[in-house]
């Protein structure tokens, strides 16, 4: 799993006088079916979350409101995404360290996960997380 299967995907609009409408079906614009939906809002100025990697959980996060920085990290490169709308998301497979920053006032932070919470499912340590990534790349070659 590296940076190169992360991407911004695109969700279908619909245009309406009254308002725009979007739709997100798991398994189809989005590669897994969705077993869990949180968000992030009331974030102070400054404010950093994430700080972690999973193992097996994939995501689909998106500024519902606002904007904000995702930055990613595969143990080898790093890229930064800028989310500021409600009609496109950033897709994080399993493998990825993510941290989320430079949060615009009133910005809401839907994440759409693979996965029910689970804990184990975490790396909270980045040198843990370097060290298991570098193990499977070692495993790979030889
Ligand atoms: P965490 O995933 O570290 O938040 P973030 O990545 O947004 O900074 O979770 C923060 C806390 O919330 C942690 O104690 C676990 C708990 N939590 C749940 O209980 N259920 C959930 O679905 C999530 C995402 C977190």
């Amino acid at each position: 799993m590296s940076l190169e299967n992360c991407s911004i995907v695109n969700f279908p609009v619909i245009h309406d006088p009254r308002g725009n409408l979007t739709f997100i079906e798991g398994d189809n614009h989005i590669p897994f079916d969705i077993a869990r939906v949180y968000y992030l809002y009331d974030v102070p100025g400054g404010a950093q979350r994430g700080g972690h990697a999973h193992k097996v959980l994939s995501q689909l996060i998106i500024a519902m409101s606002g904007s904000f920085d995702v930055h990613l990290d595969d143990g080898d490169q790093k890229r930064t995404f800028h989310l500021n709308r409600s009609y496109y998301g950033l897709y994080v497979c399993p493998m990825i360290w993510r941290e989320i920053d430079n949060f615009s006032s009133g910005s809401v932070c839907l994440v759409l996960a693979s996965h029910r919470y689970d804990e184990s499912d975490y790396y909270r340590d980045h040198d843990e997380f370097q060290k298991v990534v570098k193990e499977r790349q070692g495993d790979t070659l030889s």
